[in-house]
């Protein structure tokens, strides 16, 4: 096959209406996530409530739709009690998870008001490690209920008369991990998970759960562990979680760049798990996804291992991105909108310092990371309906993963606004690959919005404090219309992002 590549964008072949949460993100007491992330007090930039108004800022222009929070691992030994109520009553307490000190300063209340600033839903995960059924109705109570109940009034004592109105919410967290606080079997899980889903749905009808699938496809019990959860909790939950961390270890890039296929893989295998039990109950319910935990992790790994235990907000999983890892993050984002029709939600993990596009510095700047940029572009311009992608692209293999397509691209069909959004990644790292997408379907003629485009020179580059702008998204890219087809040249390991005007 010539080194050119081909999409056809028909407007009949829709994959799915895209649930907006798929562009999510995920905020852990971590590391400085919380403190010194999205609130420090005496900051310059911070408001009356302490919460940082540079970094509210760049996660507005993310247009964030839900944020999954308080963990990960910290949610296994957290009592949310701990995190409500006057702020210089609460207590310190060891945060075993991460071998930290919690301070508390930041809560259940603190967090719904901030996520109010930031334009965001909260997906809440609650403590099935340390904690069970009880406190599984009590916080719902506290969140949700409007009055006249214990839990509730207390929240109303605590200052928030109204209800939180908390709808999305994740039965603990990766509950298959030997490192969990408070880790179970798939049998001990799926009782836990099913009780707890049962009264946290008689304290709210209204609300969605998601229940823990495994913490990665490398786990030795995934995927019996997904069937036999499911088994236990099918009809009380409406998503299963799945989780997936990539890096490049082997300083291969061609192979990194491949890994999105992987992440493709598992969701088909995590979502025909999913329809064997519906098929074994005999269920007319389908089982959505909730990818809630995906991104790369790995620069951060040595460093972590050298720091001191009981710190408060020690920097943790602090991931400086490179170019190389904006491209993989861009094959990931395009991987999850392929299989939008099961993947409903998924979440950025994380959203600022801990592996995460938005990087801060104590009483300092903050500033966007590589992986800022694939991530906006996608959440800002990918709304609308996801077209199946008719792609003719050449391939190459590496030693680990054999056919993978020089172009990852999809296509996003705005009808309200009249636009197509084509997002595509050269992953070819010596060349060009000139990309043909034919738009016959939509009838007329089509006009060119932008072409915006990531790359550099040094795959290896970041943003730094020093310097933020290094590497950041140009509208220089060059495709041309031609009636109802679009003609660009892709450059070498390139984002692009060809928004098309079909009015
Ligand atoms: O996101 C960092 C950690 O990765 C989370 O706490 C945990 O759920 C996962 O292992």
């Amino acid at each position: 096959m010539s080194h050119q590549a081909k999409m056809i964008v028909d407007k009949d072949f829709v994959i799915s209406a895209i649930d907006d949460r798929l562009y999510g993100s995920f905020i852990e007491h971590l590391g400085r996530a919380v403190y010194g992330g999205i609130y420090e007090p005496g900051h310059p930039s911070a408001d009356e409530r302490g919460f940082r108004k540079d970094v509210l800022s760049l996660i507005q222009d993310l247009r964030v739709p839900i944020i999954r929070y308080p963990g990960g691992n910290f949610v296994s030994g957290y009592d949310w009690k701990d995190g409500v109520g006057p702020i210089d009553q609460r207590p310190n307490r060891l945060e075993l998870a991460w071998r930290t000190i919690e301070p508390n300063k930041f809560g259940m209340n603190e967090f719904v008001e901030w996520s109010r600033k930031a334009g965001t839903d909260v997906m809440w995960a609650i403590n099935l490690g340390t904690h069970g059924v009880d406190e599984a109705r009590n916080v719902v109570e506290y969140a949700n209920h409007s009055s006249g109940s214990y839990w509730s009034d207390l929240r109303i004592s605590h200052g928030y008369a109204q209800p939180h109105a908390i709808k999305t919410w994740c039965l603990g967290n990766e509950m298959d991990g030997p490192w969990q606080i408070g880790s179970k079997t798939a049998v001990e899980y799926g009782r836990i998970a099913c009780e707890s889903a049962k009264v946290m749905k008689w304290v709210d009808p209204t609300i969605e759960l998601v229940a823990c699938g495994s913490s990665g496809r490398q786990m030795a019990s995934y995927p019996e562990w997904e069937a036999t959860v499911l088994d236990h909790t099918y009809e009380h939950v409406e998503f299963l979680s799945l989780h997936s961390y990539y890096g490049n270890h082997e300083k291969d890039t061609a192979t990194f760049l491949g890994r999105s296929l992987e992440m493709e893989d598992f969701i088909k295998s995590v979502t025909a798990t999913c329809d064997y039990i519906k098929a074994k109950k005999r269920s007319k319910k389908t089982m959505y996804l909730s990818f809630d935990e995906w991104n790369v992790w790995f620069h951060s790994n040595d460093a972590d291992k050298k720091i001191e235990p009981w710190q408060i907000a020690p920097p943790q999983l602090e991931d400086h991105y490179t170019m190389e890892d904006a491209l993989v993050v861009g094959c990931l984002l395009i991987a999850l909108l392929k299989h939008s029709d099961r993947v409903r939600m998924a979440c950025l993990a994380q959203l600022v310092n801990v592996i995460a596009p938005i990087m801060t510095e104590n009483g300092g700047q903050a500033w966007a990371q590589t992986i800022y940029f694939p991530y906006m572009h996608a959440s800002v311009y990918g709304r609308g309906q996801a077209l199946v992608p008719l792609v003719q692209s050449p391939k190459y293999d590496t030693k680990e993963i054999t056919d993978i397509p020089f172009l990852e691209s999809i296509a996003v069909y705005n009808e309200d606004a009249g636009e197509v959004t084509v997002f595509a990644v050269n992953r070819d790292l010596k060349g060009s690959l000139p990309l043909e997408v034919d738009l016959r379907s939509f009838g007329g003629s089509c006009r060119i919005i932008e072409h915006l485009v990531l790359e550099n020179e040094d795959l290896l580059t970041s943003n730094t404090s020093a310097s933020p702008n290094r590497v950041k998204p140009h509208t220089g890219g060059n495709a041309v219309a031609d009636g109802s087809k679009i003609n660009s040249t892709l450059g070498k390991a390139s984002w692009n992002v060809i928004r098309i005007s079909l009015l």
